[in-house]
């Protein structure tokens, strides 16, 4: 049965009279969200106490989610876990990576890359020592970069900024062929196209749960290693609840079963439960039908606004093939022009230094939706709406 994305939209708790253009950055809250929270904190922290651990089942909710997250990336069950942030995910991920790869010491990414991952890659790098490097080349010269000297290759599927989508397949392919490793940051695709990293072949793969997966601020994010090196990887962040008997308490590190030992510490029990009921508007969708249907809203998208709004250039790849869910224009005054969209409740966001995002999510983002940006957009450029000094004032977040 084809994805019935009317009844995804009844789902969704959104602000009357607004367009909500930004679930690339933080998806919505999903209607069933409060409840489950309501139940974790009252019934489950409330009246079970320290018990809720075992009775609600809450030591097993990173594993448990992990396993409804890897239908959505095209991963094995088993193999998925939750849990801290998406930085401490890929330091975990690359850490492995040079351990797996000791002849090696060049971690390979692309200038396109979310800086958090290259932050992370250049801390890990000054901790192992002064042979370690970070190598970054243009995205469009990842393929041709991959030699003998990389260890590891590290590429966010999605590039935030543009929307540019990588061929995981293909560089994966060449990193293997070349005895590397590969890294995938799943932060712009996981919930968003069809990713695909069992067929892939990714090794690790590494996504936050807060945009597409509508988990909330600050919810947690997940790994995947590959089954080939679920028992060889092994933890750099090598944290109790990581150990193959936590509660036995010893004083040495034995690294836990599997996907497992990618845990470190307490879990976020109340974002899980909220990730939890997140999920189940999940249930009944079809990734193909999702990636069908945010293809056509972006085409729709871009083709309304190149036809209304002239002062804006497209910085989205222009192939379907070659880009993720959002859609990025340029304008030099990008961050006043949001603003002004904002105001009119058309809510995207801006990346400096000029680049106007705008996600497209199908779960509540219909044709009547993109129109009605698109509209508003065109107004606010055609009277230049956005020049007034209000709108030109930077936040602290963008
Ligand atoms: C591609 C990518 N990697 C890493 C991060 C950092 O994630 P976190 O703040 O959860 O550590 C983000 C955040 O938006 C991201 O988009």
């Amino acid at each position: 049965m084809p994805t019935d994305f009317s009844a995804t939209r009844a789902l969704f708790d959104l602000p009357e009279g607004v367009i909500y253009l930004d679930g690339n950055s933080l998806g919505p809250l999903p209607r069933a969200v409060p409840a489950r929270l309501q139940q974790a904190a009252v019934d489950e922290w409330g009246q079970m106490l320290i018990t809720g651990w075992n009775k609600a089942g809450w030591m097993d909710l990173p594993t448990r989610l992990g396993d409804r997250i890897a239908r959505l990336i095209g991963a094995e069950a088993g193999h998925v876990v939750l849990g801290d942030t998406l930085s401490i995910k890929v330091y975990q991920a690359l850490a492995s990576s040079l351990e797996m790869n000791p002849k090696r010491r060049v971690i390979l990414s692309d200038t396109g890359n979310f800086p958090s991952d290259l932050y992370m890659a250049e801390g890990l790098c000054r901790t192992l020592g002064p042979d370690y490097s970070l190598k970054t080349v243009a995205p469009e010269d990842v393929l041709d970069a991959i030699d003998e000297s990389v260890a590891v290759l590290m590429i966010t599927e999605v590039d935030y900024r543009t929307g540019r989508r990588h061929d995981m397949a293909a560089l994966t392919a060449k990193a293997h062929a070349v005895g590397a490793l590969a890294v995938w940051d799943l932060a712009h695709s996981a919930g968003a196209t069809d990713v695909k990293v069992a067929e892939g072949k990714a090794d690790f793969a590494v996504g936050c749960t807060y945009k597409y997966l509508n988990s909330g601020p600050g919810g947690p994010a997940f790994i995947y290693v590959a089954p080939r090196h679920a028992e060889v990887a092994r933890p750099a962040l090598s944290g109790w609840l990581g150990h193959e008997a936590p509660f036995a308490f010893d004083l040495n590190y034995r690294p836990g079963a599997g996907i497992e030992r990618m845990r470190v510490g307490t879990p976020p029990v109340l974002q899980l439960a909220a990730l939890d009921a997140a999920l189940d508007v999940w249930d009944g969708v079809e990734i193909a039908d999702l990636r069908a249907r945010s293809i056509e809203l972006c085409e729709a998208f871009i083709k309304g606004v190149e036809a209304a709004c002239p002062g804006l250039e497209l910085a989205t790849p222009r192939d379907p093939a070659m880009r993720g869910s959002q859609v990025s224009f340029r304008h030099p005054e990008g961050y006043a022009v949001m603003q002004a969209l904002i105001a009119r409740g058309v809510i995207g966001d801006f990346r400096a230094p000029d680049i106007l995002r705008f996600g497209f999510t199908p779960l509540y983002i219909g044709l009547a939706e993109v129109e009605g940006a698109v509209k508003i957009l065109a107004e606010i450029l055609a009277t230049n709406a956005w020049d007034r000094p209000e709108f030109k004032t930077r936040a602290k977040v963008t």
